[in-house]
């Protein structure tokens, strides 16, 4: 895979100079402005039929929430998503009968979407997210039984980074991109 650097004469700064660090500071804080700016982004992302299927629960430490989500990573995330100054859970729905879409098959798709908005966001704020879904599904999901049809997808650590991204980071070409799904023979 190539390991050129993200160009950032071509690509936002914004979106070259995002990564997903893996030290973040404790005093790194997330307030309730900044918390609330988080939502309101991923708030306005598109989605199927504007279904917006999208649910989160916020925890930063303190809170009694950020004691409840914390037991269920997987030691994996347990070592830096315990520094983050926000724990995001991210959750969809595949029924979403209050909008004009009953079923939605995007529901994930569209979860995502809001989940890059709010990345963004967090990098125009100077802050850093990390993505991850290394926790117990299944533990989390009782212990924050959340309402019928909901399903809790990813979490996301937000903070200040207290790491570098990596010298080298690989991504497929966009050659790949653009020639991978498809045959090259001429049938
Ligand atoms: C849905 C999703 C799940 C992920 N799960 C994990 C995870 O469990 N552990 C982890 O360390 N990183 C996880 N990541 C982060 C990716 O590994 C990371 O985004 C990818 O390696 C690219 O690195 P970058 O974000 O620094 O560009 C996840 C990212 C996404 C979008």
């Amino acid at each position: 895979m190539p390991h050129d650097p993200v160009r950032t004469d071509l690509v936002h700064p914004l979106l070259a100079n995002r990564f997903s660090p893996y030290a973040f500071d404790p005093s790194g804080r997330v307030d309730d402005d900044a918390l609330h700016t988080l939502l309101e982004a991923a708030r306005w992302a598109p989605s199927a039929g504007n279904s917006q299927p999208w649910g989160f629960l916020s925890a930063r430490p303190g809170e009694p929430d950020h004691a409840r989500v914390l037991p269920h990573l997987a030691p994996s995330s347990f070592r830096w998503a315990k520094d983050a100054g926000l724990l995001v859970v991210a959750l969809t729905r595949h029924y979403v009968g209050d909008s004009p879409v009953l079923y939605s098959e995007f529901a994930d798709y569209d979860l995502g979407q809001a989940v890059a908005h709010l990345s963004v966001q967090a990098e125009a704020m100077g802050l850093a997210t990390h993505q991850f879904r290394a926790f117990d599904l299944e533990a989390l999901t009782k212990e924050l039984r959340p309402n019928p049809g909901w399903a809790i997808v990813s979490m996301i650590a937000v903070g200040k980074a207290a790491d570098e991204p990596p010298r080298l980071r690989q991504r497929r070409s966009a050659y790949e991109l653009r020639t991978a799904p498809w045959s090259t023979s001429a049938e």
